[in-house]
């Protein structure tokens, strides 16, 4: 039963750089799944930059980020987890974080744009943790970048080899379709016509029906270009794709509809069944009997007169039952869960059990953090969900004295939810904030004020980095503390950090006490 369940499921993630197509996609990947009925259900999580200063906009922002972060849908038997990521980058780090629970990634590239910077950063969370990856080149229904330099820039950019499973038939304007090398059959595109029926077998390709089909001169571009293909790529290998050393590429045009279905097929075949979980004391394998999940995120209740949150847990082993009672391994102690939740598309109905692959919401009252374990007793804690330096730095300036502790409060919880991150210097105990985009001061500025009653401001702060910092000589590292004890903060865990102002000087300190480790990530 346990491992039946398992190969039926795959979660995966969709990542691209804003306006790249990963709202169009995953509203077509749910058409396919049947789990909405009509296009324009999915709303885009992205906030428009005119809107940047806009709370009405982040309000509805968090409104469709809940209701859009997992959906579930049923295709060809197989259980498909999709979550979602926020599409404006200043709020990157929740979706790294997302990314720790994801078993693969679907990355989609807009082929006039080519490789952008977002990807990029997205590639190399995934790589940290060999995430397999399939690549969607999508907008072929216009003038893009010509297809082999858009692979050379994939495996330039991404530093992934790449191997095309299906290839264009011209592009823009002329854009006749796409051959499936995964599959060998010809998908002919249409765009006046949305919904399209399945691909035209041509095993051979020098089958004469294909210049009927597309005409001589595309005919003949093709064969040539499947030819080169071939030569020049290794044959397709499962096994790179599932250990993240090779990325299979699709062409289409999500907004057509195009490409899509064979996108699907694919990845429903070869994309991984849940994957093994490092704790720090072993690896759990999903087909284990008891259950095991961590917190990967946690949302706050959209009412703010209620504090409930919801917390989202990806289940890595065993079967989760509701009311049952779990492990919370950081705090020692058992919790119930009377009242989880499971996601299908855009409902979210009370779950009697879920399965590896899954992901519960779960209300929490504030026993739960970002990151946190759950098992059925066993004491490991899961690895895998750093912390990265921030950006941008300010410090907390408390505007109303009689309102501290609401000022605490709200600052640790709106950690907890990793809306970013607090550091707190060791002389004069001095709060500072961190964040990957500006956007996230507003957010937390609004929603102290309107759910905790208390008013801040921000002070900037000349800061480069936050550097996580360790040493196997205990005594180096007492001294390095002690000399740079105006520099040094600890982090929402306790963890020692130095805060670089410069990186230049940051290069020098590094130079000096070369005994010193210095990481960028909180997990090392
Ligand atoms: P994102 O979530 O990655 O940010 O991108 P999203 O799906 O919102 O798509 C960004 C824009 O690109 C949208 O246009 C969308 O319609 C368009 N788009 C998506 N796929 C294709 C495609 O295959 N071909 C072409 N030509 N365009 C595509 P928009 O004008 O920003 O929004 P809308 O008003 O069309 O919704």
């Amino acid at each position: 039963m346990l491992e039946q369940e398992i190969a039926k499921r795959r979660t995966f993630g969709i990542i691209s750089h804003p306006d790249a197509g990963k709202t169009t996609l995953t509203e077509k990947l749910l058409l396919f799944g049947g789990a909405i009925q009509k296009a324009g259900a999915v709303k885009s999580n992205k906030i428009k930059d005119h809107a940047k200063s806009d709370f009405m906009e982040i309000e509805k922002q968090r409104g469709i980020s809940v209701a859009t972060s997992v959906m579930g849908f049923n295709y060809n038997g197989v259980k498909i987890n999709l979550l979602d990521t926020p599409g404006h980058q200043d709020f990157a780090e929740d979706t790294y974080r997302t990314l720790t629970a994801v078993d693969s990634v679907v990355m989609v590239i807009d082929c006039v744009k080519g490789v952008e910077i977002q990807t990029e950063k997205l590639m190399e969370v995934c790589r940290m943790r060999n995430t397999p990856v399939i690549c969607f080149i999508n907008k072929l229904d216009r003038e893009g970048q010509d297809p082999y330099d858009l692979l050379d820039e994939v495996e330039e950019k991404l530093s992934i080899k790449v191997r095309p499973l299906s290839w264009p038939i011209s592009m823009g304007k002329t854009f006749r379709g796409v051959y499936n090398l995964y599959n060998k059959s010809l998908v002919l595109f249409e765009a006046s016509k949305r919904e399209l029926t399945g691909g035209i077998d041509i095993e051979d390709i020098n089958d004469p029906e294909l210049d009927k089909l597309v005409g001589e001169s595309n005919a003949s571009q093709l064969r040539e270009d499947v030819e080169l293909i071939e030569g020049v790529y290794p044959e397709f290998s499962n096994e790179d794709y599932l250990a993240g050393k090779v990325a299979p590429v699709f062409f289409g045009s999500a907004v057509n509809n195009f490409g899509v279905r064979e996108l699907l097929d694919c990845f429903v075949d070869i994309a991984p069944t849940p994957v093994p979980r490092e704790t720090e004391e072993r690896m759990i394998l999903p087909e284990e009997e008891k259950f095991t999940g961590f917190v990967f995120k946690i949302h706050a209740n959209m009412d703010p007169k209620h504090r409930n949150r919801i917390a989202f847990v990806r289940i890595c082993s065993g079967k989760f039952e509701r009311g049952k009672n779990y492990h919370h391994v950081r705090d020692d102690k058992k919790i119930r869960f009377s009242n989880a939740t499971a996601f299908m598309a855009q409902d979210r109905e009370t779950v009697e059990e879920a399965w590896p692959g899954d992901i519960v919401g779960i209300f929490d009252t504030g026993n739960l953090k970002i990151g946190d374990t759950l098992t059925e007793g066993e004491k490991g804690v899961y690895k895998g969900i750093p912390s990265f330096s921030p950006e941008i730095f300010k410090e907390v300036i408390n505007k109303d004295a009689l309102k501290t502790k609401q000022l605490d409060k709200g600052l640790k919880q709106l950690m907890e939810e990793g809306v970013a991150q607090l550091f707190t210097f060791e002389l004069g105990s001095r709060k500072v904030v961190g964040v990957v985009g500006a956007l996230q001061f507003e957010v937390i500025q609004h929603r102290l004020k309107h759910e905790y009653g208390a008013s801040c401001s921000f002070s900037p702060m000349n800061l480069y980095k936050a550097c996580w910092i360790a040493s196997d000589d205990k005594k180096k590292l007492n001294e390095f503390i002690a000399s740079k004890q105006r520099h040094i903060a600890k982090d929402k865990d306790g963890k020692l950090v130095f805060m670089a102002e410069s990186r230049s000087w940051l290069g020098m300190v590094q130079d000096n006490f070369p005994d010193i480790d210095f990481h960028f990530t909180s997990e090392f």
